[in-house]
């Protein structure tokens, strides 16, 4: 979609949007073309239960006495305290509004609401960017669609007062969507498609927004010792690869040691010998939404050239059985020293983060760690699709996630670890084992067994195996692929990691 700002003359002609108050409360453009349709948007909105309450819309259909094609009306609620990704939320909800009635371009009046907080030239960007977030459709291969089936809203253009500021403050947001819009591609793409090796080489792509890239495949693994990782790939006829993004964007700050991100790259989780049910299997596309969402962070801070060093590792394999496939009670030795014997062998992406996280730790000496994993179904039974899990050693880094996540709405709820769960996951015949009993605290097990492998960096692990993939149209976020976490982590590195 293309987005632009310009001074707020109303046009005459077309689809325009403006604001109406929670109780029917035009905003400042919206009484002016009331009045000079005497009346005809009042006169709709009282032939409807249309009130103004936040995302509301309300399309007029060529509104007596007036130019355009249709005017909508777009419920802002109360105003007083709006957020930034509340007022996203407003312009995504108008998205789907705009679609409805066949617009393919509109402009939208942003007027000064008195007791906003919000400066002008902001509430513009984050209308603009919510609008944005929410145009993303993943339709490559709908070859045969009728042209009624598809979106018709290929341009907005934000009116007000403040374009010039605006214009500078969607910037950076721009780029944070496009970071988005590759990991929702990358997740939405068929394993077919996209496979280790393929994943890998999509990386490369980042290179030229300054992110070093390298890409080491299963012999150079192998010589790292990465046996855990190498086993869950080795039933599958598509060979492993670890990439490492390596973006320097504030190599002169005096805190040098970077952040980094890793991510689960499970580009098909079949369960390997323990093979899963044929219900549902084919969920199991978008297990490398971990690293499809680090590699769409990568994409965002060096886009939006943040000042920030920070590396992002991710593990790809697909997991398949075969005859060459890791047989449960197979006994691995990891990066770490550490041995697994691995119980479960579609309990694999614990053991894909285990030899990421030490390479990582162990090479950048990195000020955190944050991994991104659609780890456990039982996340999903414990928080369903709302709230990620985040566990973490660190409170002040799990602090940080948490009001990072409120504030984009990625939201997060840390979970417990501890001594009494880790006892769960030792083993008789090696060091640890890569499943806990039977299914008690099946998440807790999982991020117990990745605290292994972290040594002493503060570090959380999030588990979006409820977050990832979403089958329901939200504000900001259509149904699929979600990109859950790029925001969230993108916001904790400009709150709290940039340009020191
Ligand atoms: N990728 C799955 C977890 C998953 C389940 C993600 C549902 C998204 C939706 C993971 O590899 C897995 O299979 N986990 C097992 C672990 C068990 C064998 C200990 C699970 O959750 O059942
Ligand atoms: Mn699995
Ligand atoms: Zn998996």
């Amino acid at each position: 979609m293309k987005i632009s700002f310009a001074d707020p003359k109303l046009p005459k002609s077309g689809t325009l949007v403006v604001g109406v108050l929670e109780g029917r409360k035009l905003a400042a453009s919206a009484a002016v073309l009331d009045k000079e349709s005497n009346g005809a948007l009042v006169s709709a909105m009282t032939a409807t239960r249309f009130s103004g309450k936040k995302e509301e819309t309300l399309t007029v259909p060529a509104p007596r006495g007036l130019f355009f094609d249709r005017v909508v009306l777009l419920g802002l609620g109360k105003p007083a305290g709006l957020t930034p990704v509340q007022v996203q939320r407003l312009g995504g909800a108008l998205v789907p509004a705009l679609n409805a009635v066949g617009a393919s371009s509109a402009s939208v009046a942003v007027d000064k609401i008195p007791g906003t907080r919000l400066a002008p030239g902001d509430a513009a960007a984050n209308l603009a960017y919510g609008a944005m977030l929410r145009s993303y459709r993943f339709d490559k291969y709908r070859t045969r669609e009728k042209p009624e089936q598809k979106p018709t809203l290929t341009e907005l253009t934000i009116l007000t007062a403040s374009a010039a500021s605006a214009r500078r403050a969607y910037g950076p947001l721009e780029s944070i969507a496009a970071g988005v819009f590759f990991t929702r591609d990358l997740v939405s793409e068929p394993p077919n498609i996209i496979f280790p090796e393929s994943l890998a080489r999509e990386t490369k792509s980042l290179e030229k927004l300054g992110v070093k890239v390298e890409i080491f495949d299963e012999k150079q693994m192998k010589k790292l010792g990465m046996g855990a990782l190498i086993g869950v790939g080795q039933g599958s006829s598509r060979p492993p690869r670890l990439v490492v993004m390596d973006y320097r964007g504030n190599p002169r700050g005096k805190d040098k040691a970077p952040v980094a991100f890793i991510g689960k790259g499970v580009t098909f989780d079949t369960g390997g010998i323990s093979l899963k049910p044929a219900q549902g299997m084919e969920e199991m596309k978008w297990d490398m939404a971990g690293a499809g969402v680090v590699i769409g962070l990568m994409k965002a801070l060096a886009g939006r050239k943040a000042k920030v060093n920070a590396i992002g590792v991710v593990g790809l394999v697909e997991n398949m059985p075969d005859g060459n496939a890791q047989r449960p009670s197979d006994i691995v030795h990891t990066m770490s020293g550490q041995t697994v014997e691995v119980l479960n062998t579609d309990a694999e992406g614990r053991l894909v983060l285990a030899d990421a996280l030490w390479y990582c730790q162990d090479r950048f000496k990195p000020q955190f760690m944050v991994n991104l994993a659609t780890l456990t179904g039982a996340i999903v039974v414990a928080l369903g699709h709302e709230y990620a899990g985040m566990f973490s050693n660190n409170d002040q880094l799990a602090s940080r996630l948490a009001a990072a996540g409120k504030a984009v709405e990625e939201p997060l709820w840390r979970m417990p670890m501890g001594e009494a769960y880790d006892r769960q996951i030792d083993s008789d015949a090696a060091d640890v084992k890569n499943i806990g009993n039977g299914r008690d605290a099946g998440s807790i097990t999982a991020a117990q067994f990745l605290q292994r492998f972290v040594n002493d960096v503060p570090w959380a692990h999030l588990d979006i195996a409820g977050t990832a993939w979403s089958k329901k149209d939200a504000p900001l976020v259509p149904k699929g692929a979600t990109a859950f976490g790029v925001r969230l982590l993108d916001q904790l590195v400009e709150s709290h990691y940039e340009g020191r």
